[in-house]
């Protein structure tokens, strides 16, 4: 049965998408399947024929709707042309200009867009360019985070900035649980997106390394030591393992490109090298040195416990956030 449904989905709860190669059919069509809206995590370069691929993998393991995500700082004209001609539910934007523009030509092709923002400022100009949702990041999120402030701030200015205008606000960063969907809620927002929470779960394309870790430590820090070179200026939030800890003070001047390379992937059906300092989180595929690789997490991470089928947190954040509602007297 829905309950407080947003874009169509029966529930309000968003996966954000996983790159470089997190998110992909399994994970999506499981959350799909449980009610809520999962994303797809294109390839950081033009590669429609792969992407297409995805796409109609996730149509074999699920009939209900989903969408893809698109960082814009990345080469995706030809990405985006397979993501509307596949008329997926929802596209969902990141870093970089949500320019009116975009968000005619993807609603002429029948999908709805979604940006991910990190400032009043940017979901002023969202509101204005005539999105259909807003996920406002906040800085406890994981992964690359365009949030300076935290989401107990941000959240109820964007509400308050969106008004009687049917856009709803879904609060991203730190939530893991259904204490924080609780809280979202109460601040205005409608729906919540999780990162961290889905990379913990068994369906996620994430390396048995990386998932282990996220129940193992509590820590995180924002950071901007992995990946300068290939995505300059983007800070991310990463959990504090001993490998980070003993770089965390990385000289400015240093970056990826001059290091060894510590393991390989097979990101989105390519081979890569994976050398030391670079923004690639291990999957599946990776091999090398996996304690020392870049691993993503929000504030949130020292709440999970245990590695979750997907359908098991959307059922939980749902029943746990009826449960406590009726219970706040
Ligand atoms: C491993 C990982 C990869 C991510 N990749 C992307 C991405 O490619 N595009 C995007 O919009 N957000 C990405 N995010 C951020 C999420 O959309 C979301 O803002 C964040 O996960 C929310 O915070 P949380 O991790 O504490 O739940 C990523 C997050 C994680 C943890």
């Amino acid at each position: 049965m829905a309950w407080r449904g947003i874009l169509g989905f029966d529930y309000g709860i968003v996966q954000g998408p996983l790159g470089p190669d997190i998110s992909g059919p399994d994970l999506v069509a499981a959350v799909a399947n449980a009610g809520a809206l999962g994303l797809l995590r294109a390839p950081d370069w033009e590669s429609p024929d792969y992407l297409r691929e995805l796409i109609r993998k996730t149509r074999t393991l699920t009939d209900k709707p989903f969408g893809v995500g698109l960082v814009l700082a990345f080469p995706h004209e030809e990405n985006l042309k397979v993501i509307l001609e596949e008329k997926v539910a929802v596209l969902q934007v990141y870093w970089g200009e949500c320019s009116r523009e975009l968000v005619t030509e993807v609603h002429s092709a029948g999908v709805k867009i979604v940006p991910q923002v990190g400032s009043v400022e940017a979901a002023k100009k969202a509101i204005e360019a005539g999105v259909d949702g807003i996920i406002v990041q906040g800085r406890e999120a994981g992964g690359h985070v365009i949030g300076q402030e935290s989401l107990i701030a941000l959240v109820p200015r964007v509400v308050d900035l969106v008004g009687d205008i049917d856009i709803p606000v879904i609060a991203a960063g730190g939530i893991v649980d259904a204490r924080g969907y609780v809280a979202a809620l109460a601040l205005g927002a409608q729906g919540i997106c999780l990162g961290t929470r889905f990379v913990a779960t068994k369906e996620s394309n994430a390396h048995p390394t990386y998932k282990r870790k996220l129940l193992e430590l509590d820590e995180t820090e924002y950071t901007d030591v992995f990946g300068r070179a290939r995505w300059p200026g983007a800070p991310h939030r990463v959990l504090v393992t001993p490998f980070f800890n003993d770089w965390r003070s990385l000289p400015p001047h240093e970056n990826e490109t001059n290091q060894p390379v510590i393991g390989h992937s097979k990101i989105n059906g390519l081979e890569k090298e994976i050398r030391r300092f670079a923004g690639t989180v291990p999957n599946k595929s990776t091999t090398g040195d996996l304690e020392s690789m870049a691993m993503y997490a929000g504030q949130g991470a020292g709440l999970i416990k245990e590695i979750l089928p997907a359908a098991q947190v959307v059922r939980s954040l749902v029943e746990g956030a009826q449960l406590l509602i009726q219970n706040i007297k």
